[in-house]
């Protein structure tokens, strides 16, 4: 098995109801933060980390991000037109030309595990990242980037990993885990959204996975778990009977953008890490008198 990850997957058919009514025509997927759509933001990361297929799970009312990754020649030839390079660059390089965008359909929603079993013929007898773009992450070096290094010298699945209050057991899968060096965990187990009460840390599971293909396998045979959906998560708690599994503590800083709070917060981050409209962001927002 080649330990160059080549394939990402990125499970984008879930409905967004935290959002409505903004997603009831468009996917919560192409939310913005400041400019940039957030499936975008989850493609440059698994771009950084060396993929060169990303595959795409997708469901109804879903089709603005199979054209947010095509070519437009319109707008292209209108931007030409007006001499407008920039933008032209912009739009032309939502993926680079090495890159290969591939869409699966989810029929049917029937959880996260399913959704990425849904990846199998195309990902095959591989190792492959999975990126939830609800949650984004700004590191200096990508998320799944440090985990593409966690992978290469260990071997093993890795897991992407942070401590979260306990109250809020309840939103993540939480892992079982005993240290092996700074920042990285072999698991014991991991439960899905288990009460804080029964939680066995507060280490959660954020939106970043590198799974060695044996976990199709048993995804296959994983029946309906918390939610009554196919959990992934259950699916990993038999992997780690068979294989190591790695929860990496990843440096950066996360936004839970599944959450209306979360998304205000990344909204602001990366406002005022904008290179034409920090300065003046920031002053708006020291105006206001925060
Ligand atoms: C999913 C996973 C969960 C993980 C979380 C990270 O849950 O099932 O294990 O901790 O993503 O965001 P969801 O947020 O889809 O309910």
């Amino acid at each position: 098995m080649s330990a160059k990850i080549r394939y990402a997957v990125f499970p984008v058919a879930g409905k967004g109801t935290r959002f409505l009514p903004a997603t009831k025509a468009s996917p919560k997927e192409m939310l913005p933060v400041v400019d940039k759509p957030l499936i975008q933001y989850a493609v440059e990361e698994a771009i950084a980390a060396g993929a060169t297929n990303l595959v795409f799970i997708t469901g109804r009312n879903k089709r603005a991000i199979e054209d947010h990754f095509d070519v437009d020649p319109e707008l292209e030839l209108l931007l030409a037109s007006k001499d407008k390079d920039e933008l032209l660059d912009m739009v032309r390089n939502t993926v680079p030309p090495h890159v290969n965008c591939i869409y699966v359909r989810q029929g049917e929603p029937l959880g996260l595990g399913h959704a990425v079993l849904c990846a199998r013929p195309v990902v095959g007898n591989q190792p492959f990242f999975v990126h939830l773009a609800d949650d984004l992450i700004d590191a200096e070096e990508s998320c799944l980037g440090q985990m593409a290094r966690v992978f290469e010298a260990e071997g093993g699945s890795v897991l992407g990993v942070e401590e979260v209050p306990r109250t809020q057991t309840r939103q993540y899968g939480i892992i079982d885990a005993e240290p092996v060096a700074e920042g990285l965990r072999r698991l014991r187990g991991i439960v899905e959204k288990p009460k804080p009460e029964d939680a066995p840390s507060n280490l959660a599971v954020v939106g970043r996975y590198i799974l060695t293909p044996r976990i199709f396998e048993l995804l296959a045979d994983t029946g309906a778990g918390a939610g009554g959906e196919i959990q992934l998560t259950d699916a990993i708690a038999r992997l780690l009977a068979e294989e190591p599994v790695f929860g990496h503590e990843f440096n950066g800083l996360r936004f839970d953008c599944g959450s209306k709070l979360g998304y205000l917060e990344a909204t602001v981050h990366y406002g005022l890490k904008h290179p034409e409209l920090g300065p003046e962001f920031r002053q708006h927002l020291r105006d206001m008198a925060f």
